[in-house]
């Protein structure tokens, strides 16, 4: 499926009415945001804290590598106790991710997680994740969504 969007206020909108299309699992919802610089990654993770009540500002982790937003004392929007945005950006290998506690992470149901780069990590992304993929033409963004990237 393919979306487009003429502006970032209305990439947040998209990314507001995806996120009212999933639940929370058996174990954590995961979404993988890929795309060059600039496509839009972050701005549609922003989308997605705001529609689930995140009030903090939620900046790009390229350099934290990763957020956790408390969402349990957000209005009831989606399930999820947890919104966790991850950039891959600066990792050399899954591993770095892997001793960040991806594992548990992943094995709560409670987590949305929501990662940039996938592909710094590919091996360790699980089947089922929603794999969203970003293309830039001119001021516009393309968005198609499961694509072949995540299919295993
Ligand atoms: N149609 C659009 N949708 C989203 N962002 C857009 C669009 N047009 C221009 N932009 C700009 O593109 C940039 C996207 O940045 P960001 O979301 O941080 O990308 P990424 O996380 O993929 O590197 C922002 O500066 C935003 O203002
Ligand atoms: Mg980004």
């Amino acid at each position: 499926m393919q979306m487009r969007s003429q502006t970032g206020e209305e990439l947040q909108s998209l990314a507001g009415s995806f996120i009212a299309s999933l639940m929370p699992g058996t174990q954590a919802t995961l979404i993988t945001l890929s795309g060059e610089l600039g496509a839009g990654k972050t701005t549609f993770a922003q989308g997605i804290a705001r529609v689930l009540g995140v009030t903090e500002t939620v900046t790009s982790p390229t350099f934290v590598i990763e957020k956790v937003y408390d969402l349990r004392d957000s209005p009831p929007a989606g399930g999820w106790e947890r919104l966790v945005h991850i950039d891959a950006y600066r990792l050399n290998s899954s591993h770095e991710l892997e001793v960040l506690g991806w594992k548990e992470l992943l094995a709560d149901e409670q987590n949305l997680i929501v990662l940039e780069w996938p592909e710094r990590v590919a091996d360790i992304i699980p089947p089922g994740a929603h794999a969203l993929r970003f293309d830039i033409e001119n001021e516009e963004r393309i968005i198609t969504i499961n694509g072949q990237e995540n299919r295993q």
